[in-house]
């Protein structure tokens, strides 16, 4: 049986759910942040080491004003919340995005990963103020200021070099990437870590995406053939 250790999710469509039942906006992102923590349960229940999950991305700061605080507020108690109990959720929480852009929620960040970087449970990475582009761009910053400091040579950047300067320095990639709600792009999400993961669309959206979805996506993965370049043992 192949392994499933990573799950990336890509949570869309809290907004059409809300506007599907008369709903503002704000609505579909409180249900939604109540989803992601159902989602890690079911996860770690069913033995996934690694969950990302997309929840911001570098371009969402183009919406609404009111909306962009809506979120901020929830990620604000999301932090609370898991700072209370990561001694019983046994949960390491991680940051993958542009700190910079994160002043306000920074301190709690901070901390939640301080306080469970010895967790030994679910590793739960959380994209805020996260694109692959910038994560790339800022990667590439950090090997070029290596390389004007003569710590290393050109030629010696490889593949590795480059995985351990993005945020998921560490982290295996995705086997498993779903995205909820119909669109079946990328968004700018996780570009080089995706390279050989298996792709899950479900029209259902992030709110409604329960176990039952879940264990479909799980099951659609099982029976994918993963070749990695090679060619299928018989
Ligand atoms: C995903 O839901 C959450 C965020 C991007 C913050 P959306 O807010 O994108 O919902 P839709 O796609 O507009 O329905
Ligand atoms: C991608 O969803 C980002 C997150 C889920 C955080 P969007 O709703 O922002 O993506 P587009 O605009 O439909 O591509
Ligand atoms: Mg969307």
């Amino acid at each position: 049986m192949k392994e499933l250790n990573h799950i990336a999710i890509i949570l869309d469509g809290n907004g059409r759910w809300a506007k599907k039942r008369g709903l503002p906006r704000k609505m579909g992102h409180i249900q939604g942040a109540k989803n992601v923590e159902k989602t890690c349960r079911l996860c770690h229940k069913k033995g996934i080491k690694y969950l990302t999950i997309y929840a911001f991305s570098t371009e969402n700061w183009k919406r609404p004003e009111d909306e962009v605080n809506a979120i901020m507020g929830l990620f604000d108690s999301y932090l609370d919340s898991c700072i209370r109990t990561s001694k019983k959720d046994n949960m390491r929480v991680r940051l993958l995005g542009d700190r910079n852009g994160l002043i306000q929620l920074l301190p709690k960040i901070e901390r939640l990963e301080a306080i469970s970087k010895d967790n030994t449970g679910l590793n739960l990475q959380i994209c805020i103020n996260y694109g692959s582009r910038n994560e790339i761009v800022r990667g590439i910053q950090q090997i070029a200021g290596r390389v004007a400091a003569g710590e290393l040579r050109p030629d010696e950047i490889s593949e590795t070099t480059i995985s351990d300067s993005l945020d998921t320095a560490g982290i295996p990639d995705p086997d498993l990437m779903i995205r909820t709600s119909g669109e079946q792009r990328l968004s700018n999400y996780l570009l080089w870590q995706l390279a050989y993961t298996e792709f899950y669309f479900t029209p259902v959206a992030w709110p409604d995406f329960n176990e039952k979805e879940l264990d479909l996506a799980i099951d659609t993965y099982y029976h994918r053939d993963r070749r990695f370049g090679g060619v299928k043992e018989e």
